[in-house]
């Protein structure tokens, strides 16, 4: 006999309960319910919630550019001239980067962009850049452009790395069958750490080593990864890596992203590096020369002064995250998933299909909704119509992530009980 469905929410009320993390939830605003239900906030791979403090941190900022106009630089109780560094030490802890391989600036394609430029280093027998098939649009725009930038073509020199047909997965040995046909001629790997589609979790290690081995130039990007998978970025030693922040970051939207470069490139200067005022050395930067001393470290690719209402907000996330720790949030994430994908195995086996390879997984799962008699966006709308916040990907793929800062055991069993309903065409009755 199965037990009656509220029994099983108990049983999420009670993970919950036992949850130490439990008590950050409180610490988020939640978007307002528009068809008349608590909403059911599974969009952390997109854009993640506001942090409470996010209000406190940008109006401290506004209250002293009011108070203080340009003398805010150097008197703001958080001075403005050296502010991105205020996030420095958070981001180091969740990238694994040492001091001086990571700043805060701009936003993830700009910064994909500046990297590019000064690791994409192509010659005329190693010009190939290699992404992977799905790759998200703006990397591939990004890759392609600076291929043509460089004179060359991106119907030859943009080479892919597929999934597979049968399970949508990447598979390394397919990568490692790239790299040993077509290596030499491979000048940049630019490879997600967490997949955006699929949501499938890439051994970013071993990347890392295949792509050395090759001899080819390796970037990460890391808008699915940081702030939901613990990261090591000094030991597995990529060229370079970049990201945005309003994902798992929380930062809001638009936030100020990341970038990281790798110690050994810190004092090597590309003669294709961009250059603007805010990578110049600071100590001398206002003495306004004409000739350039770049900034030592990661902030030798800043280019501008960072826009500090876009950054103060991300401070705010960073002090949560610091608290929180990423290692305890990995393993509240883990658990999360498995109970969803338990849930799913459990209630809706026939109709709905996990994606996302569970043994590479991070906070994301992708789902695919079949033989309901519906068409599968119908069933994403159905969904919405019950205040589900998830996102749907062409062409049937309903994206859902338990951000463990902020989802709960219960949003999870919420999130099943009314996908069930979705897709059988109906409301579950309010709770
Ligand atoms: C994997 C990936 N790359 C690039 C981007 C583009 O980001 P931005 O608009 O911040 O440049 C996104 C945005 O969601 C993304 O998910």
């Amino acid at each position: 006999m199965t037990a009656p469905v509220d029994t099983h929410r108990d049983l999420a009320l009670s993970l919950d309960a036992a949850d130490e993390l439990g008590t950050f939830r409180g610490r988020f605003n939640f978007p307002q319910s528009r068809h008349g239900r608590p909403p059911v906030y599974l969009c952390g791979h997109s854009l993640g919630l506001q942090p409470k403090e996010a209000v406190r941190y940008v109006q401290q900022e506004l209250e002293d550019w009011a108070r203080l106009g340009v003398e805010g630089h150097f008197h703001a109780r958080r001075p403005w001239l050296p502010y991105h560094r205020l996030a420095t030490a958070g981001l180091c802890e969740l990238t694994g980067a040492a001091t001086g391989e990571v700043v805060a600036m701009n936003s993830l394609t700009v910064n994909l962009h500046l990297l590019m430029a000064s690791f994409y280093r192509p010659s005329p027998s190693r010009y190939k850049i290699l992404i992977e098939s799905t790759a998200f649009p703006s990397d591939r725009f990004a890759a392609a452009s600076q291929i043509r930038l460089r004179g060359f073509d991106p119907a030859e020199a943009l080479l892919e790395w597929a999934p597979r047909a049968a399970d949508q997965a990447l598979h390394i040995d397919d990568l490692q069958h790239i790299l040993d046909e077509s290596g030499e001629q491979i000048a940049l790997v630019l490879l997600p750490g967490v997949q955006y589609y699929n949501g499938q979790l890439l051994d970013m290690k071993d990347l890392c080593a295949r792509a050395r081995a090759g001899g080819c130039r390796i970037g990460l990007d890391l808008a699915h990864a940081i702030g939901n998978v613990p990261l090591a970025l000094h030991e597995w030693a990529p060229d370079f890596a970049a990201w945005c922040s309003y994902k798992y970051l929380n930062g809001g939207p638009g936030a100020v992203a990341g970038a990281f470069v790798h110690a050994q490139h810190l004092d090597g200067n590309a003669p294709t590096q961009l250059l603007g005022w805010w990578g110049h050395a600071e100590e001398t930067r206002f003495r306004m020369a004409a000739t350039f001393d770049g900034a030592r470290g990661a902030e030798l690719w800043q280019l501008s002064n960072p826009p500090i209402l876009s950054l103060a907000p991300v401070l705010a996330s960073l002090e949560i995250f610091k608290e929180a720790g990423i290692d305890r949030l990995r393993r509240k994430s883990l658990r999360l998933t498995a109970y969803l994908r338990q849930l799913l195995e459990q209630r809706l086996r026939d109709t709905v299909t996990t994606i996302t390879p569970m043994h590479a997984r991070g906070s994301q799962l992708s789902l695919c909704v079949t033989g309901t008699g519906l068409a599968p966006r119908e069933v994403f709308q159905n969904l919405a119509r019950q205040d589900v916040f998830a996102d749907w990907r062409e062409p049937n793929v309903i994206r859902v992530a338990t951000a463990p800062l902020y989802n709960s055991f219960a949003d999870v069993f919420d999130f099943v009980e009314r996908l069930d309903a979705a897709v059988k065409g109906r409301r579950p009755p309010p709770r």
